[in-house]
């Protein structure tokens, strides 16, 4: 979000000079890069998706054959391309799922990711309690949304909650890893949980 871009920094000169809409996208190209999360064909639920850019580099991952839905409580600008498609919701809103598969005829996802933010507080505990939360919400979505065999991305915010997390993830999961990307600051908690192969 082009309030958190620092004018130095080299993953917003990057992004600038890409076309992409946040830096964040390169934190997405790592795991990308090393676990091969997406593949051409998928289909992509993408959560906290706002402005877009994960979901500019899906688009080109998935190809025209796959698609990539992004959801988020601010509007996020529309893409050209008919394989990315965006709505406006809470992704506590159980109705919308149902409204996204009947719209664009998909029965489950191939992918969920997942880069969503609290509101932050600035008090530690209270932040990481909130991204718990919504990362909660997430593992429930991708239980009754992502395929048997499918893949997960999440940002997490490490807090007392997080053995928690990881555990849930475990248990839906056949394998998962913690991540930090290049492109997370230094002066940044933030981490990423990589969930491969959903179990059956
Ligand atoms: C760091 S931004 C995502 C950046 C995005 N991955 C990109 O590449 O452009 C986090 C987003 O999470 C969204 N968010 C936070 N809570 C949400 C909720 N309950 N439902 C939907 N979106 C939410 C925020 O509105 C914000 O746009």
């Amino acid at each position: 979000m082009p309030g958190s871009y620092l004018p130095q920094d080299k993953f917003f000169k990057k992004a600038k000079e890409q076309g992409y809409r946040a830096r964040s996208v390169f934190k997405l190209e790592e795991l990308q890069n090393k676990h091969h999360l997406i593949r051409p064909g998928d289909k992509v639920l993408d959560l906290g998706a706002a402005p877009g850019s994960f979901m500019q580099y899906i688009q080109k991952i998935v190809g025209k054959e796959g698609l990539v839905i992004g959801l988020d409580l601010t509007p996020i600008k529309p893409f050209s391309q008919p394989n990315a498609k965006t709505y406006v919701a809470d992704i506590f809103d159980d109705k919308a799922y149902d409204k996204i598969l009947k719209e664009n005829n998909v029965r489950k996802f191939d992918v969920v990711t997942s880069d969503l933010a609290p509101a932050t507080s600035g008090i530690k505990f209270v932040d990481a309690g909130r991204s718990f939360d919504l990362n909660c919400q997430v593992l429930k979505v991708a239980e009754k949304y992502l395929r048997t065999g499918g893949n997960l991305v999440i940002k997490a915010f490490p807090g007392a909650d997080h053995g928690q997390l990881i555990a849930k993830a475990r248990a839906l999961f056949t394998k998962v890893q913690m991540a930090k990307p290049e492109a997370v600051r230094n002066t940044s908690r933030e981490e990423y949980l990589v969930g491969l192969g959903k179990r059956g």
